[in-house]
């Protein structure tokens, strides 16, 4: 299966107004919870439109008025720097209204539930709850018990579906396909939902996932979503056509996985001694925050097969698309 781009001239044309847009027919869903349940044709609907949206705001000066008279809640009860940033710009470039919600300084601490929460928000008219928790199956719970359009910004460690499609989609620009590629995940598998939906996003359009990392991180489980799993970075690098660096999220751990840092590092981290035994093409991406010098050293992180920023930009355009594919039929 090719993910190149191949739709028809028509949808590569640069759109001049609003009536250029129309959701695709083949984009019936009212939420963004999980790629698990995307089919490739929904994923490259998603892929196409974000590389659509890329293009008719590069120069980032022009709204582009597809959501005007909508309201967008961020609903995050975890910290975030990108997601949550990416989220409002990405509603505001769209014309739509935003709200921002975090859990400290919220009647939560007064006793009220998540849904009791979201419902509220949701009365003041807003139609699409943005929804970041610990707890794995939030967005889903929401999705349940509201009107409004709901998307999965991370729930624990489950998944975050629009980091994964901007990670697929950075691939994609970068490559030109997906198809055939191999994609290394190295690091903390075990508590990334970054990890899982691009597993599920990258599995379903072609390409061969290897999960890495140290084996209290990274079971043999893992094989039964076809996946190849590996422990030794130095054997499997030289078949990688991209490695993306995934944080050892401390704050999820109950237990130190690795006696310490510095011997993670010595056999994870990607730097330039890893480099050189790499393809020279190699794609060297994390979701952030990186830790320098835990999972990658400042020289790979800013050098030249880094992009890891192109990533943040991408992720714009990925949350344009989502949220003008969720919102854009009713508009
Ligand atoms: C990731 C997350 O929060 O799941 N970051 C992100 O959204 N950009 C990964 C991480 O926290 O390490």
């Amino acid at each position: 299966m090719s993910t190149k781009l191949t739709q028809p001239a028509a949808a590569r044309a640069v759109p001049g107004s609003s009536a250029d847009w129309t959701v695709p027919a083949g984009w019936t869903r009212r939420h963004l919870l999980d790629l698990e349940s995307l089919s490739a044709e929904e994923l490259t609907i998603a892929l196409d439109t974000a590389a659509r949206f890329k293009l008719a705001t590069a120069d980032c000066s022009r709204k582009l008025p597809l959501l005007v008279g909508r309201t967008v809640a961020n609903l995050f009860f975890e910290n975030s720097t990108r997601t949550r940033t990416s989220f409002s710009l990405a509603a505001r470039r769209l014309g739509a209204d935003t709200v921002d919600f975090s859990s400290s300084g919220s009647s939560l601490s007064k006793g009220e539930t998540v849904i009791d929460t979201a419902k509220n928000i949701e009365a003041m008219g807003v139609h699409c709850v943005i929804v970041r928790h610990r707890t794995p199956g939030t967005a889903q719970l929401l999705a349940h018990n509201l009107n409004a359009a709901v998307i999965n910004a991370g729930d624990g460690a489950h998944e975050h579906p629009t980091q994964g499609l901007l990670d697929i989609l950075s691939i994609r620009q970068r490559r030109g396909r997906i198809d055939g590629l191999t994609v290394a995940l190295v690091g903390d598998i075990a508590h990334s939902r970054t990890a899982r939906s691009n597993i599920w996003g990258l599995k379903k359009l072609g390409a061969h996932v290897i999960v890495c990392g140290p084996s209290t991180l990274v079971s043999r489980h893992w094989e039964q979503l076809g996946v190849e799993v590996a422990y030794d970075l130095d054997t499997i690098l030289p078949r990688c056509d991209v490695l993306n660096l995934l944080r050892i999220q401390f704050e999820r751990q109950s237990m130190r996985p690795f006696p310490s840092v510095r011997e993670y590092a010595l056999l994870y981290a990607m730097n330039s001694e890893r480099m050189a035994k790499a393809k020279d093409d190699i794609l060297i991406m994390a979701p952030g925050p990186i830790n320098r010098g835990v999972e990658i050293t400042p020289d790979v992180a800013d050098g030249p097969h880094s992009v890891i920023l192109e990533q943040v930009t991408n992720g714009l355009a990925v949350r344009m698309a989502i949220l003008w594919l969720l919102l854009g039929q009713c508009a």
